[in-house]
């Protein structure tokens, strides 16, 4: 296990804070005006960030990321434009060698894009809020579901299930049509196409590799042009289909009626879970410093999927850090 990288601090305008990112306007060595993300190996659960990291997770993502952009460009090609320029700290300006030294691995210049407000998420099983809202009135974000549906049962076909990004707090799901409202119809079908074809790419290709991929969320936005403005086509942002976005189970152990083993944060949440019934923490930050044997088990987690779907090792190179 080594050291995680928990904060950042780079001399870059505009400076934001995700719970996993750290966000910042930069420009790369040709010019060219980017965001650029970097995964820090923060985790959050429950909404929180913990305050102890997961050595190698920001990395972890970034690969994963990376991976899936690569093959959304081969196989959805100008069907769905994303905005990954490159994954090289060597790429960004105005920074010294150990600053990007620091960063190898774990970075994405992307297209600048004004985010669209709408988390596009898309369901391919009954889990999570949707198995919660399901039991209550046999429908998922308004959809509704044919009766007698099991916990984690396989949908007869993807849904698409907005939900609203929320600025503090939880996400909500919202409607189809309360989506379309926000930010507009022929915007909002557009995105549902796309996040239902992301989806199928990504399931068929989990599914070859012995794994589901029971739901996942994506995120798109509008490229801004050199003068800030929007373009009029939207583009895929963010990370994709990784452990933090998406739930993925292994087909060996898939059955429906009951929790699945996950390769996502499941580890974490029930060792939180039992904090809260000791009555030792209450969901709210700060989180609590989590065991070692947590943190590990966690780690191989990240590291198992990365692995499995992509074929290859979680390897050292770029001077990323060991997993
Ligand atoms: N190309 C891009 N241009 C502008 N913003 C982007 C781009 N790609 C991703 N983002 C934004 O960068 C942030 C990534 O940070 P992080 O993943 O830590 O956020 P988060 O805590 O998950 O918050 P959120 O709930 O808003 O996603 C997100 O707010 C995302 O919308
Ligand atoms: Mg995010």
């Amino acid at each position: 296990m080594t050291t995680a990288h928990l904060t950042c601090d780079l001399p870059l305008p505009n400076h934001r804070r995700g719970k996993v990112r750290d966000v910042y306007d930069a420009t790369m060595n040709d010019g060219t005006p980017v965001t650029l993300l970097v995964a820090s190996d923060r985790l959050s659960a429950f909404d929180v960030v913990m305050p102890t990291g997961i050595p190698g997770k920001g990395a972890v993502l970034t690969r994963l990321s990376k991976f899936w952009f690569d093959r959304i460009a081969a196989e959805l090609g100008d069907a769905v434009p994303h905005h990954l320029l490159s994954v090289d700290a060597g790429d960004i300006a105005g920074l010294d060698d150990d600053q990007q030294a620091a960063l190898r691995g774990r970075v994405m210049l992307g297209r600048r894009a004004q985010v669209v407000p709408i988390e596009c998420v898309a369901r391919g099983y009954l889990a999570g809020s949707g198995w919660k809202e399901y039991q209550q009135s046999q429908t998922v974000c308004g959809v509704p579901l044919p009766a007698g549906l099991k916990q984690c049962d396989r949908l007869p076909g993807p849904i698409f299930t907005p939900a609203t990004k929320a600025a503090t707090g939880h996400d909500e799901n919202v409607s189809f049509d309360r989506a379309a409202r926000a930010v507009g119809r022929p915007l909002m079908e557009r995105l549902r196409d796309a996040t239902l074809r992301l989806y199928a790419l990504g399931r068929d290709h989990a599914a070859e590799r012995g794994i589901v991929l029971a739901d996942t969320k994506f995120e798109f936005g509008f490229p801004l042009d050199a003068q800030g403005n929007p373009g009029d086509t939207p583009i895929l942002i963010d990370e994709v289909m990784t452990p933090d976005s998406s739930r993925f189970w292994p087909s060996e152990t898939y059955a429906p009626g009951r929790d699945q083993d996950s390769y996502d944060k499941q580890f974490v949440r029930n060792h939180l879970e039992g904090l809260v019934d000791a009555g030792a923490w209450n969901k709210q930050p700060p989180g609590p410093v989590l065991p070692d044997a947590v943190v590990v088990a966690t780690q191989s987690k990240y590291k198992k999927a990365f692995e499995a779907l992509t074929g290859t090792p979680f390897v050292v190179h770029d001077g990323c850090e060991p997993a």
